[in-house]
């Protein structure tokens, strides 16, 4: 039986999901929710949902059958739509990052213990074949230096990035996949120290048009920092660095250098490619990678396997960007993730 599924946010990045979802058999458009009800009617339209759309998501969760949730809002907008659908035995997938703040992320990771239900976290780099079999490549050797960066050519033209209280700043909203990448290649972090720049002038200056799609090179209000760079503590005893700007420049470029005994390795985006003692190996991503992470879910709450990024991943790797953040408050001292961590995990 089809997986009957609920979108909870539906501007950006929930239509590479929605898509996904259309385009597979074992999975259902239902229902679609928006604050933006006009969104959330154009989504349910386009994706030929079933059901209905709703503005709130308990009035979708009362009014149609779901077995689960896909949910793309912002950083600051989690909290009672997780809580909501835990209560109800509603299954949920939720987009990086999974929370604003640790309190936030603990209370719905409380619920969901609670309620016993199945979740996933769309960090889908993880899902990657040439990620995975890098991991296990690396999974044989001792890992010396995790060295990550994520470079974007300019800001999202959405307000809410803008603010460190909305969007997290860009530790918390975007790098967390390189963070989250590194404990997946080199297990848990221990400690995190961090320094923060804003380097370019974003204040619009007279006469600047904004583009109206892609990228922009300055926005009225403007407030986190464009640039940050990170030195991270594995438990293993592995370093790991952390580069990330949004400063416009020209191209897209996020991924890894990792040092091992007896191997370097290249991931670029989701690809990799890596230099050991038996040679050289190069694995290409298909085009639709980034489609795994949601279809391993649907899998798991039809009862086929497992989710393998579940909520408590999610909260370990926002520690990690918060840590990051914390340590600058700090006057950048380390700062140990286990002070960050809700009690318990
Ligand atoms: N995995 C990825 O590669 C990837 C890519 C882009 C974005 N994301 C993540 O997805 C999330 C959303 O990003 P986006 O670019 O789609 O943002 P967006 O602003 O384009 O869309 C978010 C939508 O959520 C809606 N919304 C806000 N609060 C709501 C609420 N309480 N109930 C229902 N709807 C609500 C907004 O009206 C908006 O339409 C972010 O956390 C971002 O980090 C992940």
């Amino acid at each position: 039986m089809a997986v009957r599924l609920g979108f909870v946010g539906t501007g950006g990045i929930a239509n590479r999901h929605l898509s996904c979802a259309h385009k597979h058999d074992e999975m259902e458009v239902v229902a679609t929710c928006d604050v933006v009800i006009e969104l959330a009617q154009a989504a349910a339209e386009k994706y030929e949902a079933s059901g209905d759309a709703y503005g709130d998501v308990v009035e979708m969760l009362e009014g149609e059958e779901l077995d689960a949730i896909v949910i793309c809002t912002p950083p600051f907008a989690h909290g009672d739509i997780e809580e909501a659908a835990a209560e109800r035995g509603v299954h949920f997938f939720v987009e990086k990052p999974v929370a604003i703040s640790m309190e936030m992320a603990g209370r719905v990771l409380s619920a969901v213990r609670k309620h016993d239900i199945i979740t996933q976290v769309g960090y889908m780099f993880r899902k990657s074949a040439p990620i995975i079999a890098a991991q296990q490549m690396l999974s044989e050797r001792a890992v010396a230096m995790v060295q990550a960066h994520y470079y974007m050519p300019g800001l999202p033209n959405k307000g809410w990035w803008t603010k460190m209280e909305l969007g997290g700043g860009q530790l918390v909203e975007q790098a967390t996949h390189m963070l989250d990448l590194g404990r997946f290649l080199a297990g848990d972090v221990k400690s995190v120290m961090g320094k923060t720049s804003t380097v370019h002038d974003w204040e619009p200056p007279a006469g600047y048009e904004q583009p109206e799609k892609g990228l922009v090179a300055h926005k009225k209000g403007f407030e986190i920092p464009d640039t940050t760079a990170l030195i991270l503590e594995y438990e293993s005893g592995a370093m790991g660095t952390l580069s990330c700007s949004l400063v416009p420049q020209v191209a897209w470029d996020n991924g890894f250098k990792v040092v091992a005994e007896g191997a370097l390795l290249t991931i670029d985006g989701p690809n990799a490619n890596w230099t050991t003692a038996e040679g050289e190996t190069a694995e290409q991503a298909p085009d639709d990678w980034a489609d795994a992470v949601l279809i391993e879910f649907v899998e798991a709450v039809q009862g086929k396997g497992e989710a393998t990024i579940p909520y408590e991943e999610g909260v370990k790797s926002l520690a990690v960007s918060l840590a990051g953040y914390e340590s600058v408050n700090r006057g950048n001292a380390a700062v140990e993730i286990a002070e960050i961590l809700p009690a318990g995990i």
